[in-house]
């Protein structure tokens, strides 16, 4: 399907099936108040540590007031965290806050996007709304980023490159060495945005955060997957000081959008390491299951990096999705090389063992 095609199937109603524009993976509607295994939208199963909530419950006692003094406070102890100055952060109602603040800043010039397919792609998407172009370079072989090609065609089309890197909805990564030379040339002709919303999940996760230094560098990161605050909407970037003033100018009051309480917590769930230890550590455990349980069906799927796994089903002979959701179980399923895929994000282990035990009745039917 292209991307027309499954943009203006997300306005079709009566399909039984929602399509998400950004990323043309298709889920299953549901009616309120139905309980699902919700496996299809990259969330935290394991939701929030004790710390948070105790926070959470008591930020309450001040939903009165504007979070006008939290704003630099969460933005000193950023830019504390991660050895920058409070001049370097953006805050944003999730990271999608922060995407749409690129959207006005790329607005206001010249130039088009660069970007792969397939990836998360509501960035170029809204763009394409205001009639700019978007370039779509299709990954490598081996299902990871072609960053020669988005280099050779962003000195085409200089503007923006913006690279989800793991990349979802695959689940690769790109080698951080590849990467930081992508940006150091990227960067003569473009600004280069990368967006790490699930690197925590890598093996080996090297930020590319000490490469805002450069003033056309930014990295976006979120509070919504490791730290499990998708529902409150906190997301948070770095740039350089000259890029982070221009792009708050489409910001009210440099985070306003994000509740008191959203503040609050975030504090508490950065210095959780433990927390998000062991949120790593389940992801690791339940994508080993789902792994195991492919690998002995005999069903192919693409390695990992992330809390989600992509996996072929076309030859599967019903629909996948409706069949899963008729046993209670939420999964996405997309078109990608000309197969069709299902993606499963990891729930806790023992959901986990619940959609490995009714795939395998279901492939075997
Ligand atoms: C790659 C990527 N970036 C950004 C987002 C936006 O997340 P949020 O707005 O919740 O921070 C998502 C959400 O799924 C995502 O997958």
């Amino acid at each position: 399907m292209n991307r027309r095609n499954w943009l203006s199937k997300a306005t079709l109603g009566s399909t039984g099936v929602v399509i998400l524009p950004h990323l043309g993976i298709a889920m299953p509607k549901t009616n309120l108040g139905d309980t699902y295994l919700r496996l299809a939208s990259n969330e935290n199963p394991y939701g929030c540590s004790e710390q948070v909530k105790k926070s959470f419950l008591t930020s309450v006692t001040a939903i009165n007031r504007y979070a006008f003094p939290s704003i630099p406070q969460l933005k000193i102890a950023l830019a504390k965290r991660f050895q920058l100055t409070a001049e370097n952060i953006l805050l944003g109602a999730g990271s999608s806050g922060i995407l749409e603040a690129v959207v006005h800043f790329m607005l206001q010039r010249e130039g088009d996007v660069t970007t792969a397919t397939p990836t998360f792609d509501i960035l170029p998407a809204m763009l394409e709304k205001f009639g700019r172009k978007s370039h779509y370079i299709r990954l490598k072989q081996d299902h990871t980023l072609d960053l020669d090609a988005m280099l050779a065609k962003t000195q085409e089309h200089p503007g923006l490159v913006y690279i989800v890197n793991p990349n979802n909805p695959i689940g690769t990564v790109v080698a951080s060495q590849e990467l930081r030379q992508f940006i150091t040339e990227a960067t003569k002709y473009s600004y280069v945005l990368i967006d790490e919303a699930y690197l925590e999940f890598c093996d080996n996760p090297e930020s590319m955060i000490d490469m805002v230094i450069n003033p056309r560098v930014m990295v976006i990161k979120t509070f919504s997957k490791v730290y499990g605050l998708a529902g409150l909407r906190i997301g948070y970037g770095f740039a350089h000081k000259e890029w982070v003033i221009e792009l708050e100018k489409f910001m009210i009051f440099a985070g306003l959008p994000i509740s008191s309480p959203s503040f609050s917590v975030a504090t508490v769930a950065l210095d959780d390491e433990n927390f998000v230890d062991f949120v790593v550590q389940k992801n690791t455990e339940s994508k080993a299951i789902v792994v195991e349980t492919l690998s002995k069906l005999e069903i192919d799927y693409i390695p990992s990096q992330t809390s989600f796994i992509l996996f072929n089903i076309s030859k599967y002979p019903t629909d996948f999705m409706m069949d899963m959701k008729n046993k209670g179980i939420l999964i996405g399923t997309r078109d990608y090389l000309g197969k069709k895929w299902c993606r499963v994000s990891m729930g806790t282990v023992e959901e986990i063992k619940e959609f490995t035990k009714v795939l395998t009745e279901l492939w075997k039917a």
